[in-house]
């Protein structure tokens, strides 16, 4: 301070010089408060970025829920690259349901995803529950795992119900496998309503009533396996089996309708079409036919129910993704149409 402005300041009233020194003090240090000012900004910045950051994930995630993405080559897993056993092990995850899981066909099918790692749920019917019970501990014995549930799958109610109960308490279906059927043999001209409507019920109703009641839940999680056993009998006809046929024929039919509409879901819908398998319902064939049907068949023996087992594990596993709407003949050559 000059010695003029030292003069002046001595005759200044006391709180004037406090003024004085807060002006100074404020033109030295001016920059800290808009270095403040600046700081704070810069945080709201910060706060506001993540804040829309975090509402976009929101979004995304509640737009992935209810409009589930169009699968494309882009976002579709690719598992080109998995090669040890122990990947391919664990590709059929989640929990799989197998109608008709206590049969021959069904026991394989059972037995094949239970060692993909899936949890398994067989159903079958009232008559069968003793058979169930000790079929369910064998496979105890074996060392897996199988749940249980008595459903008659010809009748849409019990089916509704099945998956009220199943969706609850397993939370999921992640592989259904269409597998319940039975044969009533007859030329048409012998065939009895009763047994046409038995077939049909059975083996093509049954299709509709589980598929339909369990289809909303794979939807929403834009995953599914959807697994229709048919026959090699519903490609070519056979003799004695217009119920049969007619109803094997009618699954295949199903299966490329529902795979159209669910192509873009995530959710997969084939068929596998057996030829004669080694299975309680072809013993039932009188020796002769069944000799004859068997001299027919270019590989000249019946198929295993494991070697369709594995053709299901594999459009059971997410490897399969781009297969959908087929049918897989596993019928040793009888028919190559
Ligand atoms: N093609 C042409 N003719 C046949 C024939 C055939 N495949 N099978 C039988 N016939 C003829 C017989 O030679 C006989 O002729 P004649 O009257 O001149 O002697 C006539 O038809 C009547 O035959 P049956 O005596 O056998 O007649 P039936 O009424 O006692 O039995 C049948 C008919 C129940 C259909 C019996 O033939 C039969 O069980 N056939 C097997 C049908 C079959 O393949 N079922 C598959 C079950 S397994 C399955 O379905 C699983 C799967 O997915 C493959």
């Amino acid at each position: 301070m000059s010695s003029e402005n030292k003069t002046l300041a001595m005759h200044l009233p006391p709180g004037m010089k406090d003024l004085e020194k807060f002006q100074e003090l404020t033109l030295k240090n001016w920059h800290y408060s808009v270095d403040n000012a600046f700081n704070s900004i810069s945080h709201f910045l910060k706060l506001s970025n993540s804040t829309i950051g975090s509402l976009n994930r929101m979004q995304k995630e509640n737009l992935n829920t209810y409009f589930p993405a169009r699968r494309t080559s882009e976002n579709v897993e690719d598992t080109s690259s998995r090669n040890s056993s122990e990947e391919l092990k664990s590709v059929t995850t989640g929990v799989a349901l197998i109608t008709g899981g206590i049969g021959g066909i069904g026991t394989a099918v059972c037995k094949r995803l239970a060692r993909d790692n899936a949890r398994i749920i067989a159903t079958y019917i009232k008559f069968e529950k003793e058979n169930a019970l000790i079929w369910q501990e064998e496979r105890q014995k074996e060392g897996l795992q199988v749940d249980l549930y008595e459903c008659d799958v010809s009748d849409f109610d019990a089916c509704k119900k099945m998956a009220g109960v199943i969706e609850n308490e397993a939370g999921r279906i992640d592989v259904l496998v269409n597998c319940a059927g039975i044969t009533r043999d007859a030329m048409l001209k012998k065939l009895e309503q009763e047994n046409w409507d038995a077939v049909i019920d059975t083996n093509l109703d049954s299709v509709f009533n589980v598929s339909r009641n369990f289809i909303n839940g794979m939807i929403n999680r834009n995953y599914g396996r959807i697994i229709n056993i048919s026959s090699v009998n519903g490609q070519k006809g056979q003799f004695g089996q217009t119920n049969y046929s007619s109803a094997k024929a009618g699954m295949i039919g199903f299966s490329r309708s529902l795979a159209i509409e669910l192509a873009d879901k995530g959710i997969t819908v084939n068929c596998v079409c057996p030829g004669y398998v080694g299975t309680s319902m072809v013993e039932a064939i009188p020796e002769n036919v069944k000799q004859a049907i068997i001299s027919q068949i270019p590989c000249g023996r019946l198929a295993t129910p494991a070697e369709i087992a594995d053709a299901v594990g594999f459009l059971a596993s997410r490897e399969s993704a781009y297969i959908t709407g087929t049918e897989l003949a596993i019928n040793g050559g009888l028919f190559t149409g």
